[in-house]
């Protein structure tokens, strides 16, 4: 469909395209009109039978789903109505500047929706708005097959088909760049041409994300979309790396219950460990002095990585260099920053690292190296504080001072 035009630009015209492309005509609009009150009369079991598909799966429900990871039910009644509404809207088959506008903005509410707490899984994946409009057809089709005699409900079928796929069209549009001639432009290629993930989206000045990256330690609940995931991996190996050899491997651990009741204990125990390791005799963080802020606040991080929704342990093949890795790690928690998302590095304790790599499954020769918990930060970001660097950095020779203070 060659367009010479910006389809939001014209909607209407946009539309009319579609229509005329896919062969919607008036013949269609009158079997629409015609068969409305059938799906109109299911729309409570419709809409409902929709929402409890897209709660049966994870990568679906986590759009609906409330702090404490139970579906929220407010939300649900509320998504319902509107998605009713776009069926009322839709059997009118009244292709007008203000439907098609509509049908635009609710594509813009899916592509567009910003991740936050009060909007939980972020960006609504185009594959899900495609299934979704599947579901609806097959659904319709089941309603027009028991309720008319064969032909009409064919008809019905054929003309409620096309004029859902011409609203995909619309629905997607904020999904795809489209160019002057109507074609994608500018998806990002990826190296194995399936990722999901935007560079774009990372878009705060990459020294705002510097100055306030510092360790995150207590988390929200709020799971992490897959989608965010996966562009803060594929952020992270663009760091250098020995040789280009890319030896630093990602194991990410998202499932919730086994960090419960498997990882964070066994974090617990690393951590606390350690401090035997540095001759401390501290058993709880209230044991703890007041002023060992960085102890205690590292203690806590101890506590409440149970309830981290998501871990990534950094690892290298071969026994790769944590050299190799560590850039990447940085890279990982820089990009998990701009998108509002707190991390910070840790690692274990050789008492813990057989029962790790057998939790995990993790062979002998994968080196670890660090273990980044992630997640929505209770509180917030930066600044973080360090010397100044006239004391840490020197210039042409060891000890000689920078000319700056
Ligand atoms: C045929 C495809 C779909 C249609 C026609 C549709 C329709 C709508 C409409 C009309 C709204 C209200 C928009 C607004 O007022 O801003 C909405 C919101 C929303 N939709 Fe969809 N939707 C579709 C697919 C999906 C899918 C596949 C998902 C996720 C699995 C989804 C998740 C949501 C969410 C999370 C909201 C915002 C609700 C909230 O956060 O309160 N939708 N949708
Ligand atoms: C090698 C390494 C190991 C670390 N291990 C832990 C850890 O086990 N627990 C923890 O809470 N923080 C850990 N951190 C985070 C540091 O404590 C933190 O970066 C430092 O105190 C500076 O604070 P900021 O990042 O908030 O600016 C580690 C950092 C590095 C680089």
């Amino acid at each position: 469909m060659a367009t010479s035009y910006l389809p939001g630009a014209d909607m209407e015209r946009f539309l009319t395209d579609a229509m005329k492309f896919v062969g919607f005509g008036d013949d269609d609009v009158a079997v629409i009109r015609r068969t409305g009150h059938l799906v109109l009369a299911k729309e409570q079991a419709l809409t409902g039978a929709l929402y409890d598909h897209f709660l049966s799966m994870p990568d679906s429900a986590r759009f609906f789903l409330a702090a404490d990871g139970t579906p929220d039910r407010t939300r649900l009644e509320r998504r319902k109505h509107s998605l009713g509404k776009w069926l009322r809207q839709t059997a009118e088959a009244a292709i007008t500047p203000d439907f098609s506008y509509y049908v635009l903005m609710i594509g813009l509410s899916h592509s567009h929706r910003a991740q936050g707490p009060d909007r939980p899984g972020g960006t609504v994946p185009a594959r899900m708005m495609v299934g979704a409009m599947s579901l609806t057809q097959s659904a319709l089709a089941g309603i027009f097959a028991a309720e008319l005699p064969p032909a009409e409900a064919m008809a019905a079928s054929i003309s409620w088909n096309k004029l859902l796929l011409v609203q995909l069209n619309a629905l997607l549009l904020g999904y795809v760049p489209v160019g002057e001639s109507g074609s994608s432009s500018s998806a990002a290629p990826t190296s194995k041409g399936a990722s999901m993930s935007d560079p774009k989206r990372l878009s705060m000045p990459v020294g705002e994300a510097m100055f306030t990256q510092r360790s995150i330690r207590k988390f929200k609940p709020d799971p992490i979309a897959m989608d965010d995931l996966n562009l803060i991996i594929d952020a992270a190996v663009k760091a250098p790396n020995g040789g280009n050899r890319q030896v630093g491997r990602f194991l990410l651990l998202t499932d919730r219950k086994k960090i419960h009741d498997e990882f964070g204990p066994l974090y617990y125990e690393a951590w606390w460990a350690k401090r035997r390791d540095e001759g401390h005799a501290w058993k709880t963080l209230d044991e703890i002095p007041a002023a060992d802020k960085n102890h205690r606040a590292a203690a806590q991080l101890a506590n409440e990585i149970k309830d981290a929704p998501a871990v990534v342990f950094a690892l290298a093949i071969n026994n790769g260099p944590a050299n190799s890795v560590i850039p990447a790690c940085q890279n990982l928690m820089l990009a998990a920053r701009t998108l509002g998302i707190g991390s910070l590095p840790t690692t274990l304790h050789p008492t813990v690292m057989d029962r790790f790599r057998a939790m995990f499954k993790i062979p002998a020769d994968v080196a670890f190296h660090f273990c980044i918990p992630l997640g929505y930060p209770r509180g917030t970001f930066g600044p973080n504080v360090r010397k100044p660097t006239s004391e840490t950095t020197f210039l042409g020779e060891w000890g000689k001072p920078v000319p700056w203070k």
